[in-house]
């Protein structure tokens, strides 16, 4: 049997997600109009002999509640979220509920990072996993060497695929394969775990006795229940013929900010073209849009037969777009009204948002830069003619006037 844990953090943890995250957890906002967590799940399906699927996070457990009872009847699999009281790591969260997770005897763990994008190769991974027979097996993609420090960098072994050195977030460049935040582990990883914790409380306890300065600067900081994956069992495990890594060739991104939300829709809806093409919008009704590309359009919304939507565009539930609307690279949220010829290009238009006649809510669309994308928050009224560009616009706010370049606050 087969466990999977995915580990969706806390509030604490989404700040570059503001404003959105505001409104609601991370973990939950929609890509290609299913909640983030929704695409790792849903790719757990497909692994063999599959128990369990947990949640863990530091969220309320309120905000996970109907969410997870309704996927869980939809998959016909248990999910269940377990809180923390307080983050433990990334590691630490996964030791903390060992008792639990072991319940269901499992002869793999599935860890699985909420905030990746990708095609999450997981019957794949593990039968590497089982040729390789390790402790643990890292799913690794080939990035640009610009972008690859705000990753963790690794080396394996070309012929065997053992880890051979880890480094988080280097400074200097190490490698341009990096760590995809996707593992499957044998259960001894909470042994490795508990040593840490165990060589922590130890290290403590030494320094509670001793004057020795370098032994408090190094230990300071870090309370023993508190384990990062990353630093403190992959580093020093590598090189050890305990782990290897698998290698992706399909797309994988990371969520941290609203305009890779937007990029990583966009590879969501690609990938219902082969998954599940029931989910997009054809534009075959009678009465329908015309649709180009890519587009999820939520059954209780309503598109005009005169609007132009497309391509990489999500639209939720109960949203409204009127007649000559034209949408391209957006998403839609729940409730929001778009009135006649407005036009929204490389956005996010928040929660029951509506958008004036002959209105323009746009950006460049670099999913890199700040300001390339333009984010309404909840409720914001664009009034009639108004043109917003590559701006953020916090809460309950009404435009009356046009703004480029800015933060609303
Ligand atoms: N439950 C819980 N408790 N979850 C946590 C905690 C915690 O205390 N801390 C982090 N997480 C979750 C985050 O929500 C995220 O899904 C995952 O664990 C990793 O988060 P971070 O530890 O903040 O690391 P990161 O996202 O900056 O980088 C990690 O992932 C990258 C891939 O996306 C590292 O492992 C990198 O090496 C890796 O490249």
């Amino acid at each position: 049997r087969v466990v999977a844990v995915i580990m969706v953090g806390g509030p604490t943890k989404g700040t570059r997600f503001r404003p959105l995250s505001l409104n609601i957890p991370k973990p939950l906002f929609p890509l290609a109009g299913q909640p983030m967590v929704h695409h790792p799940i849903s790719a757990c399906k497909r692994i063999p002999n599959l128990a369990q699927i947990y949640l863990i996070g530091f969220y309320e457990e309120r905000e996970f509640a109907l969410y997870v009872s309704s996927i869980s009847n939809e998959l016909k699999v248990p999910v269940r979220y377990l809180r923390e009281d307080k983050p433990h790591g990334s590691a630490g969260g996964l030791y903390n509920f060992r008792d639990l997770i072991l319940e269901d005897n499992p002869s793999h763990i599935f860890l699985l990072n909420c905030d990746v994008c990708c095609s999450f190769p997981l019957p794949e991974m593990l039968e590497a996993h089982r040729r390789y027979g390790g402790m643990g097996t890292i799913l690794v993609i080939k990035v640009s060497a610009e972008s690859a420090n705000q990753f963790g960098e690794l080396v394996a072994d070309p012929v065997t695929n053992e880890l051979l050195h880890y480094t988080e977030k280097p400074e200097t460049f190490v490698s341009d394969r990096i760590n995809c935040g996707v593992y499957i582990f044998r259960p001894d990883i909470f042994t490795a775990i508990g040593g840490v914790s165990t060589q922590r409380k130890d290290r403590a306890n030494l320094r509670r006795m001793s004057s020795f300065d370098a032994l408090q600067s190094a230990t300071r900081s870090l309370p023993s229940d508190f384990v990062r994956l990353d630093q403190d069992i992959l580093s020093p495990l590598a090189g050890k013929k305990q782990l290897y890594t698998y290698e992706t060739m399909d797309f994988w991104e990371q969520i941290k900010t609203p305009g890779m939300a937007l990029k990583c829709s966009a590879l969501y809806l690609a990938q219902y073209r082969c998954t599940s093409s029931h989910l997009l919008a054809s534009g075959d009704g009678t009465n329908s849009a015309s649709i180009i590309g890519d587009v999820y359009i939520h059954p209780s919304a309503k598109a005009h037969s005169t609007a132009k939507i497309g391509p990489n565009v999500s639209i939720s539930a109960n949203a409204r777009v009127g007649p000559g609307v034209r949408l391209i690279s957006c998403i839609i949220l729940d409730d929001v009204e778009i009135k006649e010829n407005a036009v929204v290009i490389h956005a996010i238009v928040g929660w029951k948002s509506s958008i004036g006649r002959w209105s323009r809510v746009q950006a460049g669309g670099d999913h890199n830069a700040k300001l390339g994308i333009t984010i309404l928050g909840e409720a914001v009224n664009v009034e009639d003619e108004v043109v917003v560009v590559n701006s953020i616009v916090l809460p309950n706010k009404t435009l009356n006037m046009s703004v480029q370049e800015e933060i609303i606050l």
